[in-house]
């Protein structure tokens, strides 16, 4: 009897606790709830005046007036004959590339910082000397009118750089079109039954980077494709090496032709041996373009649209741009793409630059062409062929 009273005292306790400590919870959880801090739903960075830094004009890229400045400076330089012709055949001296030559970073900061003079405008320009076999490069300035201009491939990139190290220009690239059509006439059967490719007309090539395996090379393999749409999906097998290191075209070689699978050493050899019926043959077939990226049906309607619910966070100006508390300057390198400097978060410098030093992709495949594929971008891109 005794302990059933006990018993029951005991549990009117506990409910009166559990009760207790729900209401307490209760209270406790109201309490912190009005403390919360709420986002309120006001316009985002609106009505702030935007500050823009006029001295980003140091990171700009060149206009299409100091473009031409620099070209109309090349051209005339005494004793130099450079063309600004894209179509130059390899043997003329070529003005290959202009770009902003950055002022150093010691300078820049002097100017930002401490209100220093805004450093010299200067540009680099890449000149493919055809006439003395190497690749330099100069920085011109100051513009607007250029007035002086020396050679620093020596101070960049610690040593001459071969003319064999270029990229296939415009011009060379229609020299060794007409060279291949010329050394593919003696095949122009073969290749009409086998691919149903006219080699006289105007055939489209893929060909392999870099051109070689070594420093000084310059051997290519070009790659026969389709001539439609996405050509370079749609090579048929058929693969000639040229040597195309000379800057005199007549000297050019065909070293090695695939067909089929196998290798041979000339054009004639494979002309021989298909003919001989000693090499398995291919016999063209048609096949639509099924890579086609042209849409199949006719798209209707509005596409994906874009915007500001609030209205435009950031602000630009010139090179210049404000994006709620952060700030920065942006360029656009031939040689590295997009790039941004100084940038700044609540006014403080945390990047001097930002920007791709170096970017490569290795290809694999089961002909030579894309095997010996390697695209490689570095800052001092030269590399890229050495
Ligand atoms: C490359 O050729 C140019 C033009 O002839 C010449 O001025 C320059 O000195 C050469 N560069 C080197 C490193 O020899
Ligand atoms: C070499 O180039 C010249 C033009 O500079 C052209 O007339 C000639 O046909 C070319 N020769 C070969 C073999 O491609």
């Amino acid at each position: 009897m005794v302990s059933k009273t006990i018993s029951n005292v005991l549990k009117g306790i506990l409910v009166l606790v559990v009760v207790a400590s729900l209401i307490g919870n209760c209270v406790l959880i109201w309490l912190n709830t009005r403390r919360t801090p709420k986002c309120p739903a006001r316009q985002v960075n609106l009505g702030q005046p935007v500050v823009h830094d006029e001295r980003s004009a140091v990171f700009a890229d060149l206009s299409v007036e100091e473009f031409h400045q620099v070209s109309d400076y090349m051209t005339k330089i005494p004793g130099m004959s450079i063309s600004t012709d894209p179509l130059s055949p390899p043997s003329v001296d070529y003005l290959y590339m202009i770009d902003l030559s950055l002022p150093k970073k010691l300078d820049v900061l002097n100017h930002l910082d401490t209100n220093g003079p805004k450093p010299a405008r200067e540009a680099t320009a890449v000149v493919f000397h055809g006439m003395n076999n190497n690749i330099s490069e100069y920085v011109v300035g100051p513009l607007p009118n250029p007035t002086y201009h020396y050679d620093v491939s020596l101070e960049r990139y610690g040593r001459e750089i071969p003319l064999t190290a270029r990229p296939v220009s415009a011009g060379e690239y229609i020299l060794i079109i007409k060279f291949l059509q010329h050394v593919l006439k003696p095949i122009s059967t073969l290749l009409l039954d086998s691919f149903g490719i006219d080699a006289s007309a105007n055939p489209a090539y893929y060909q392999n980077m870099p051109s070689g395996v070594k420093s000084g090379d310059r051997q290519t393999w070009f790659s026969l494709c389709r001539n439609e749409e996405g050509f370079y999906i749609h090579p048929v097998g058929f693969e000639i090496l040229c040597d195309h290191k000379s800057t005199d075209n007549m000297s050019w070689l065909v070293i090695k032709v695939l067909y089929n699978g196998q290798y041979f050493d000339s054009i004639l050899d494979l002309k021989k041996q298909y003919e001989a019926g000693t090499v398995p043959k291919i016999i063209y077939k048609a096949v639509p373009n099924y890579a086609s990226l042209k849409p199949r049906n006719k798209p209707t309607g509005v596409g994906p649209q874009q915007f500001y619910a609030q209205g435009e966070r950031f602000s630009i100006k010139n090179n210049h741009i404000v994006y709620l508390d952060w700030s920065f300057a942006f360029g656009m390198s031939p040689l590295q793409g997009m790039r941004v400097f100084d940038v700044r978060f609540r006014g403080e410098r945390i990047i001097y630059e930002l920007s791709v030093q170096e970017a490569m992709s290795v290809y694999g495949s089961v002909t030579p062409n894309l095997m010996l594929t390697k695209y490689r971008r570095q800052l001092g891109y030269w590399s890229v062929c050495l």
